[in-house]
């Protein structure tokens, strides 16, 4: 069974998510850190977002993979803690636009999923990886409440920004995110929208197993 959760940056998808798949025993796949490890991968090996050539050839000879605990790995590097900071997170959009760097990361999805009771987490997972998911799931959140959650994750990390700041580089991600060419984040017409600003994560949880319990 295929389960997809889409949404913006911040909405609550990943602690969902996990939570969704820990408890109907399900893999966990978050596909945002896919996309940040080849941000990450593209970066170290000082490949702009405009090289495709460069891209073409990084991506050929890429692996990437999620150990047991769920960390990812890039060609043989565990990068799941690089991957958060906002060096990355500010250039991630523009990598992940790229239609090379979508379609191989669709392949291993695909692959990871194929066969599997998975639930997959991103932008794209209702609407071009799995059309076909049993269930679809859209979450969204209040932007300055998606400022909140991300300025704990940053702070966690050591990073200080500013409410102000991390309110204006969602609004811009989610610009990009929604307006590229490739894949833009859209909800699914047959996905179920599910508000999060005012909801606590076991709640989050909750709605989506109570609605898939119900319907299955
Ligand atoms: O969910 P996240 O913030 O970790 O995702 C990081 C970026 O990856 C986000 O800006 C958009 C991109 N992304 C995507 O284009 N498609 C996906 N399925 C998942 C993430």
């Amino acid at each position: 069974m295929i389960i997809a959760i889409d949404g913006p940056s911040a909405s609550g998808k990943s602690t969902t998510a996990k939570g969704v798949a820990e408890k109907l025993g399900f893999t966990h796949l978050d596909t945002g850190a896919m996309y940040r490890a080849v941000t990450w991968g593209l970066k170290n090996a000082e490949i702009t977002a405009d090289d495709i050539e460069t891209i073409r050839h990084f991506l050929s000879e890429i692996e990437i993979y999620f150990d047991a605990t769920n960390r990812i790995h890039l060609n043989g590097v565990d990068v799941s803690r690089e991957i958060r900071s906002g060096n990355i997170s500010s250039r991630v959009s523009a990598v992940s636009a790229v239609i090379e760097v979508r379609e191989k990361m669709v392949k291993i999805q695909r692959q990871i999923a194929k066969g599997n009771n998975c639930v997959l987490e991103g932008r794209d997972i209702g609407t071009v990886v799995f059309p076909n998911a049993e269930f679809k799931f859209f979450l969204i959140a209040d932007v300055d409440v998606r400022a909140k959650r991300r300025l704990i994750d940053l702070e966690k990390m050591g990073e200080t920004k500013t409410i102000s700041e991390l309110i204006a580089d969602i609004r811009r991600r989610d610009e990009l995110d929604s307006s590229r060419d490739h894949s833009p984040l859209i909800q699914a017409e047959d996905a179920i929208p599910i508000d999060t600003s005012q909801l606590t994560i076991d709640e989050q949880i909750n709605k989506i197993i109570n609605h898939i319990n119900l319907n299955k």
